[in-house]
């Protein structure tokens, strides 16, 4: 029997959410996707959320994907999102808004980097990895054997003079118009200074940005291999109903 769950990708301009089946890592049906509310505080993220998963007739497990650090399922950062959401207790916010059902809640990147061991390239199951993805800010996962160590929050690494999301994520290139040369550059050397500190076997790169991955990946500049995420838009959804089916909320 097909075995579907729902998963849900927060982020800061849209919710979008859908079943998953978790055999094919598929969506199924359609999507939906509601406009972040703003302010994007706690109660009424958590309200649309619910919305969407009543618009979807769902009454099942939902997992659910954060921009932001979750450690034994309270929020600890907050880096673009509002500020009221560190100290949140996600797991009961949801509960209280989604009623009785399981819920799962995890950093994005981190739902991202687990659909991609299971649905992208087999090489992401082969030891020390390191998922990245580039959009309003850069989010990480780190991976062995395909197994997760959460929260790794590479983007706020310092970089030379400023943290490594505030100079190479693709919001920046977009905001500062940075041509595909010039992004790269600075991309390179966010990447080297990742390398130098945990040696990857292999970085994979996701996001909006990894679909025009042939603009930019031949640029850099860097030894260890780069691939694309083979999952793109949708990744952090099936991450998310993943999530759910294996109780995971770090
Ligand atoms: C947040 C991370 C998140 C990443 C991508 C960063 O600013 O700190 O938690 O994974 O953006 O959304």
């Amino acid at each position: 029997m097909t075995i579907t769950r729902f998963g849900i990708d927060i982020g800061g301009s849209s919710i979008k959410g859908s079943r998953v089946n978790l055999e094919t890592g598929e969506l199924v049906g359609e999507w939906s996707a509601i406009e972040t509310p703003n302010p994007a505080t706690p109660d009424t993220v958590a309200s649309a959320v619910a919305e969407l998963v009543q618009q979807q007739k769902w009454d099942g497990p939902v997992g659910i994907t954060l921009p932001m650090v979750i450690r034994n399922k309270v929020a600890r950062s907050a880096a673009n999102v509002d500020p009221t959401w560190i100290g949140t207790n996600v797991s009961e916010l949801f509960q209280r808004h989604l009623g009785e059902r399981e819920i799962s809640v995890l950093n994005d990147a981190d739902a991202a980097g687990l659909a991609e061991t299971t649905f992208g390239d087999s090489a992401a199951t082969k030891g020390p990895v390191i998922f990245l993805t580039f959009g309003t800010g850069i989010g990480s996962a780190f991976l062995i054997d395909g197994h997760l160590f959460p929260n790794t929050e590479l983007g706020h690494v310092r970089v030379g003079e400023k943290k490594a999301e505030h100079q190479a994520a693709s919001s920046v290139k977009d905001r500062e118009e940075l041509s595909f040369p010039d992004w790269a550059k600075r991309v390179s050397n966010v990447l080297s200074e990742y390398d130098d500190l945990f040696s990857p076997s292999l970085f994979i790169v996701g996001g909006g940005i990894s679909a025009d991955h042939e603009q930019w990946i031949p640029l850099l500049t860097i030894d260890t291999p780069v691939i694309p995420a083979k999952l793109r838009n949708h990744a952090g959804i099936v991450g998310a109903a993943m999530a759910v089916s294996t109780h995971l909320t770090p």
